[in-house]
């Protein structure tokens, strides 16, 4: 990415950026100049985050805070407008998940998600709006297949997911007229992220999806990253309100086909 763009000047946060996608997609802009904020639960992660993007040489922040938690989240872009100046590129990441049946999980464990996912989402968006540039800004959501899909075992991340979307809709629907661009990129099995050592944790399960992927194989976080550089990039000035697959073509069949195999070993094991 940073061959290719120059966010130098700009301001990024990163909810979720101390791990897996998120970390790369913070760590990507900080290669092309940004100064960058990050937010997750874990401590001991944000300073870790927080060093690695030190050491590529930028102004980084760092907040452990849970998403779930509004007036935490409200406080952290309080403080990066007030450190880092107005928010240009706004990326909401963090997430949850788990395979379990509807039938089976807790009401807890739904809720769960859905508080992190989706409440979390519009947590950020909500205390972010005040501090993004207008007009300028960029957001982009990080959601999942399961928002269009629905897969076995996910019916929490598909429901909360699929709220990720349309919230993405509606705030560029509503923040459009400010000069806020607003979209959603579908990451497909990305290697060694948390999410698919969770979703598919056997050698076969990895080869299952594998093979359910069109293009043959898992992507990687860069991937990713450099879908959420263009969409930040002048270069996607006119997309407004989009949601992205960048999954090797897995939600045109795969996917689904995925969870359905997963559910059927579990029963087998049960
Ligand atoms: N199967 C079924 N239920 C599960 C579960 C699983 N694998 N993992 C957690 N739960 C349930 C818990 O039992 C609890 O319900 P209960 O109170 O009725 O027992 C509920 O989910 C909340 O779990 P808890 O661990 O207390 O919540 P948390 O807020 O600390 O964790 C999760 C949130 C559940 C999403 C957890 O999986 C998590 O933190 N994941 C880390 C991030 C992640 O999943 N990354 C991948 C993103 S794609």
């Amino acid at each position: 990415m940073s061959d290719l763009y120059d966010f130098s000047g700009r301001t990024v946060f990163v909810a979720g950026g101390t791990s897996g996608i998120n970390l790369v997609v913070a760590q990507s802009f900080a290669r092309a100049g940004a100064s960058v904020a990050v937010l997750s639960r874990t401590p001991d992660k944000v300073r870790a985050a927080v060093d690695s993007l030190g050491e590529i040489g930028v102004t980084a922040l760092g907040f452990a805070a849970d998403v779930r938690d509004y007036e935490a989240v409200n406080d952290a872009l309080t403080t990066t407008q007030a450190e880092l100046g107005e928010i240009d590129i706004l990326i909401s990441g963090a997430a949850g998940n788990f395979p379990a049946a509807a039938e089976s999980m807790s009401p807890n464990a739904f809720a769960a998600v859905v508080d992190i996912d989706l409440k979390g989402t519009y947590n950020i968006l909500r205390a972010a709006h005040p501090h993004l540039r207008k007009p300028g800004a960029t957001v982009i959501n990080v959601s999942a297949p399961q928002a269009s899909i629905p897969m076995n075992l996910q019916a929490h991340a598909c429901s909360a997911k699929a709220g990720v979307d349309m919230l993405t809709k509606v705030c560029a629907l509503e923040w459009g007229p400010e000069g806020i661009r607003v979209n959603a990129v579908v990451p497909g099995p990305i290697a060694d992220t948390e999410g698919m050592a969770r979703l598919a944790p056997t050698p076969e399960l990895t080869e299952v999806v594998t093979e359910s992927v069109p293009l043959g194989r898992y992507g990687t976080a860069q991937e990713i990253a450099d879908c959420c550089a263009w969409l930040a990039s002048p270069h996607a000035s006119f997309v407004n309100g989009a949601i992205i697959p960048v999954d090797g073509g897995w939600s045109l069949g795969g996917a689904a086909q995925v969870f359905t195999s997963m559910r059927a070993l579990m029963s087998e094991r049960a």
